[in-house]
């Protein structure tokens, strides 16, 4: 505690005056009594690798969020691997995106992390080559149902896929081909620590901008959209592969101003490009330094990134 308070930073707040002392333990300056409102959690990792997951950043995440006895509830509608959900753990959500395969292969680790592992382990005492097309045939033969087998296809694949990644074809047909003939699937353990966390989440199939009328003052939303392309001259010119365009940025921003309008708390992570910046001119803004591999080469490059905020 009093190591603590060596490292700490008052910061004055809408919520009240508190004092940071490393990361996310904030003490709450109540005029003479200082309580303990947050402590340093354990972080839990995603158990699947995403396009544009945030796990590189999340230390930066958790230092801006408000003091977690201020969020009434918690809302992730562009979830992907959830980094900042499983890193935070909170334990009244709403979780959300426009993939399928992602949120019920989360429903099904949540009902049953036990039969999902299983079926990964007899999947992966199977994997050669051939076994990893056959499998691939099977998911896009399947792809509307929502059951555990598509869950640990889907797992599977995208564990063993070239560069771990999801990826469709005009048709949403998976087309990865195979990568790594030793991949590291998910154990039995963190399998059972994702279902944990995801005890009292609801997951839901949805669109973002659907839980606009779902929200109320003091809830928190985070919001982390596709990219625009920093590395490149046009940032749009090429579509990401979720196609999230500039129209599509800019509905969002009118997005975020609608959750604002509605007393939310409001946190978005997006790319530093001058549209982004003028989009939310009047809020505070943050830049954070990252690494990133430029598209498709094994180049890294070292890049800021925003943290957008209303509070
Ligand atoms: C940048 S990723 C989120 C990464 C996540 N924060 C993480 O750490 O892994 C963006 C996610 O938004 C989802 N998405 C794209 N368009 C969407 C939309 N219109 N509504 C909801 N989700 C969407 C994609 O499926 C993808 O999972």
């Amino acid at each position: 505690m009093a190591s603590s308070l060596c490292h700490s930073l008052v910061r004055h707040t809408k919520w009240g005056t508190f004092i940071e002392a490393e990361k996310r333990t904030l003490i709450k300056c109540d005029l003479l009594k200082l309580s303990i409102v947050s402590t340093e959690k354990k972080i839990l990792r995603p158990f699947i690798r995403w396009a544009g997951g945030k796990q590189n950043l999340v230390s930066y995440l958790l230092s801006n969020l408000p003091p977690e006895n201020c969020i009434a509830k918690y809302w992730e509608p562009f979830l992907g691997a959830g980094s900042l959900f499983f890193a935070n753990g909170f334990k009244n959500a709403e979780l959300s995106d426009v993939n399928e395969h992602l949120i019920n292969a989360y429903k099904q680790i949540k009902k049953n992390p036990k039969s999902v592992y299983d079926r990964l382990l007899f999947h992966k005492r199977n994997f050669d080559k051939d076994y990893y097309y056959k499998i691939r045939e099977s998911f896009n033969k399947h792809r509307s149902q929502n059951t555990i087998e598509q869950a640990s296809r889907f797992i599977f694949l995208v564990h063993t896929s070239f560069n771990g990644i999801y990826r469709v074809n005009g048709k949403g047909e998976y087309n990865v081909p195979i990568g790594k003939m030793n991949p590291s699937l998910p154990t039995l353990e963190h399998l059972k620590q994702i279902a944990s966390k995801l005890k009292t989440a609801k997951l839901n199939f949805k669109p973002y901008h659907n839980i606009l009328s779902l929200v109320n003052q003091n809830d928190f939303i985070y919001l982390d959209p596709p990219y625009p392309k920093q590395d490149e001259k046009e940032p749009f010119q090429q579509f990401t592969i979720d196609k999230f365009s500039k129209k599509n940025q800019i509905e969002l921003a009118e997005f975020a101003n609608g959750l604002n309008d509605k007393g939310c708390d409001v946190m978005i992570s997006n790319s530093n490009i001058p549209l982004i910046v003028e989009l939310y001119r009047n809020w505070n803004i943050v830049e954070v330094p990252v690494i990133r591999y430029v598209s498709c080469k094994k180049q890294k490059i070292k890049l800021n990134e925003l943290i957008i905020k209303n509070y």
